[in-house]
């Protein structure tokens, strides 16, 4: 994987991000340079408030940076206006968050069936395709159920397949597996890792889970505000 052929699905270039104004204004992001590449997943590790969610953040776009650039797909993202990055978003990129951010009053199915709603498909054939995400992530008796009712692992699987439904491009992943046990973390490497081996789509993993290294293909290691080293990850049976 080392030898990357192909343009990169996401190129960022010199991001800085801070936060805050004055005495309390702290510099999260100094100077970021990543490429990720179509067919790859990429995992990203630091420490806790090292920067990597504001990091994955920025790369979705659904965060504004101080400075650089990010090219997406051949899109740079951080040069469109909001409204136009938005649905950018929406028609390439899926997004777990480490919070999961499920909607209250709706259903798992409902939830899962948001990105296909804002796409414009309609409700039978998105609430269809969600369950069948659902089925995928070991929740298909679970489906009519408001995130209340769920428990966390299973909250964090209903996230992951609404990141999933629309067949994201770019699949962005902040600790995906934290509230998972083994086997359903399992799972969703297994699902995530198939995402990656596509070769016109990627997967970007953030995780402290060394269960989930044997996944990626390369690891990056964010400190200091900056990318320090990446390297390859050699598989046994695939070296
Ligand atoms: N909206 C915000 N306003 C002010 N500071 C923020 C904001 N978001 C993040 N920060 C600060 O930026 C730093 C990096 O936060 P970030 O969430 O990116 O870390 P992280 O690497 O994802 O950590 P963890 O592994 O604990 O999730 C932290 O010091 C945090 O306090
Ligand atoms: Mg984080």
């Amino acid at each position: 994987m080392d030898d990357h052929t192909q343009p990169a699905a996401v190129r960022a270039r010199g991001i800085v991000k801070s936060f805050g104004t004055g005495d309390t204004q702290v510099t999260v992001l100094r100077g970021i340079d990543l490429d990720i590449y179509l067919g790859e997943m990429l995992l990203l590790v630091g420490e806790s408030g090292g920067g990597k969610t504001t990091l994955l953040s920025a790369i979705a776009g659904i965060l504004d940076i101080d400075a650089g650039d990010i090219d997406v797909l051949g899109v740079p993202l951080s040069r469109l206006p909001p409204g136009k990055r938005t649905v950018f978003r929406g028609q390439t990129m899926g997004f777990i968050y480490q919070q999961f951010n499920l909607l209250p009053a709706l259903t798992a199915a409902e939830n899962v069936a948001i990105p296909l709603l804002i796409q414009k498909i309609g409700r039978h054939e998105a609430i269809q395709r969600a369950r069948a995400m659902l089925d995928r992530v070991g929740l298909e008796d679970r489906t009519e159920f408001l995130p209340k009712n769920l428990s966390g692992g299973q909250q964090q699987r209903v996230a992951i397949a609404r990141a999933l439904v629309n067949e994201p491009r770019l699949l962005i992943c902040d600790e995906p597996t934290a509230a998972l046990d083994g086997p359903n973390g399992q799972k969703v490497m297994a699902l995530l890792r198939e995402v990656g081996r596509s070769p016109d789509r990627c997967v970007v993993v953030v995780t402290h889970d060394s269960r989930v290294f044997q996944y990626g293909d390369r690891m990056a290691r964010l400190t200091d505000g900056r990318i320090v080293g990446i390297e390859s990850i050699v598989r046994e049976g695939t070296a």
